[in-house]
């Protein structure tokens, strides 16, 4: 119900109360008249209410609804019967001023918001050539409904209700053996905490990790999402650059800003493409350590291998390394169903694990038993492989389309693994103004220049997601992104 007009309180009394249905009942329309008239001030403290009768005569409606609407007034603390009638009462707050509801400016919020940037503007999942979306319409539905049929048939009040804050031990056990296999991730499933997706893995890194103030190192480019969980935590970020090799450290970055925390992305560097070496995992580990800091390795789309030989998590790497290892269903599953997982190194874990239980609360009880049936039943390992494939050949259709039909100078970099690649473009072709007008057309490549925070010159070109779109749609789409691209260096002569 939108707010009435302020009255006088003369008004208040004689002007009559609507008559159509949308205004809502007699009863609650001076119940919210009368409410607001209290709270602005309009009806003093102390001020007698019209008596019922009298009301109910000027405002031409029953008297049952004026004593009623009394009642509910008195009930909620707003007036007091006495001998005489009905009194508004002394609020103990100042009256609130006139035009109730409207804030002085605007909403008061943590500074610390400041620093968050605005990401790309949201589109739809199906945008072709967005990174980061999976083949959705590729997902096993019948298999997953299948999954979850079981997860519920089993339920019982007990699994109704909170679960452990940590997740539920089968998905964690389940975790801890496929990443045992597939990425060479050495724990248990103690050490496993379940998320809501990668995301909240990286915030919860840095709210047991970091206090406020503590350097946090990203690369640069690099994913916002691990930015955006910096700020939140008042960390002080600083961008470390990325090349071919990855994340590149060097001395005096360790000197000047020794980290608390550093994020990386090793088996796929997002969005440029790097495979961390192996000489700078055992240089950064080893920093790290020497350092008092803690690596956080996101691991986000190293299940889809296309070339090479398979690179491990830098988390099994060597032992008790000091890497939080983070990883995600978005990419193999599909992102709306919000489960990731963090792996704590043992030691870490005994000293957090309280601090941890009281912070969390689990939740998604069945989707997680679900989910740990979907991997113990083979199912997972199947749809992966399925998937691989897929993207490998959309991989493939997409470079062909770029070689053939990108016509302006580029480079591509990445395609070792994951749903994405990155094409470098000279600066002369405004890699944001490209993606703007993209997105005139549906399409949703992002501009490498933005997941920059002191972007080079080399940091201006396309990241092209291939996830989501079909192989056949890539010449014309190229295409497309050849014209626009010329389009813009053009509209910049
Ligand atoms: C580098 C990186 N990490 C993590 C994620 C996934 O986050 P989440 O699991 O919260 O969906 C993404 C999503 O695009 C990403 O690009």
């Amino acid at each position: 119900m939108s707010n009435p007009p302020h009255l006088d309180a003369a008004a208040l009394f004689e002007s009559p109360l609507a008559r159509d249905r949308e205004a809502g009942s007699m009863q609650r329309q001076l119940h919210e008249r009368l409410k607001r008239a209290i709270l602005d001030g309009s009806l003093a403290p102390g001020s007698r209410l019209p008596g019922s009768r009298a009301l109910a005569e000027a405002l031409a409606i029953s008297r049952n609804t004026v004593t009623a609407t009394y009642e509910h007034l008195a009930a909620e603390g707003y007036v007091r019967p006495d001998r005489q009638g009905t009194r508004v009462i002394e609020l103990t707050s100042p009256a609130l001023p006139r035009g109730l509801g409207k804030p002085a400016g605007a909403p008061a919020t943590a500074r610390r918001l400041a620093g968050i940037k605005p990401s790309t503007p949201f589109t739809t999942p199906d945008a072709a050539l967005r990174p980061g979306v999976p083949a959705l319409s590729h997902f096993p539905s019948a298999a997953w409904r299948g999954a979850l049929d079981r997860a519920m048939r089993a339920a019982s009040p007990a699994t109704l209700g909170y679960g452990n804050p940590l997740g539920e031990p089968p998905l964690r056990a389940a975790i801890a053996r496929h990443l045992a296999i597939a990425r060479g991730v050495r724990c248990e499933a103690s050490q496993v905490v379940i998320a809501e997706g990668a995301q909240e893995a990286i915030s919860l890194c840095v709210r047991l990790l970091a206090n406020p103030g503590d350097t946090g190192w990203v690369e640069d480019p690099g994913y916002r999402g691990a930015k955006a969980a910096m700020h939140a935590g008042d960390m002080r970020i600083v961008p470390v650059r990325v090349d071919a090799e990855g994340l590149c450290a060097s001395a005096g970055d360790w000197q000047k800003h020794p980290p608390r925390l550093i994020y990386t992305t090793p088996s796929h560097q997002y969005p440029a493409g790097a495979v961390l070496s192996i000489a700078r995992r055992l240089a950064l580990i080893a920093e790290a350590r020497r350092h008092g800091a803690w690596i956080i390795e996101d691991d986000y789309d190293s299940e889809f291998r296309h070339t090479g030989e398979p690179v491990g998590a830098m988390q099994g790497l060597v032992d008790d390394a000091p890497v939080l290892y983070i990883g995600t269903f978005s990419k193999t599953m599909f992102p709306s169903l919000r489960l990731g997982f963090l792996v704590l190194p043992r030691q870490l874990m005994a000293v957090v694990q309280t601090a941890l239980e009281e912070m969390l609360r689990g939740g998604h009880r069945h989707e997680q038993i679900a989910m740990a049936g979907f991997i113990e039943s083979g199912q997972f390992s199947r749809h992966l492989g399925r998937m691989r494939r897929l993207y490998r050949e959309r991989q493939q259709a997409l470079r062909l389309a770029l070689t053939r039909h990108l016509k302006v100078p580029h480079e591509i970099d990445g395609g070792y693994c994951g749903l994405h690649l990155t094409v470098r473009l000279p600066p002369q072709f405004d890699d944001r103004r490209i993606a703007a007008e993209a997105l005139r057309h549906q399409l949703a490549p992002a501009a490498l220049s933005s997941f920059a925070i002191q972007p080079l010159p080399t940091d201006n070109g396309l990241v092209l997601g291939y996830g989501n779109t079909s192989a056949e749609l890539f010449e014309p789409l190229v295409k497309r992104l050849s014209q626009l691209a010329r389009a813009v260096e053009r509209s910049r002569a």
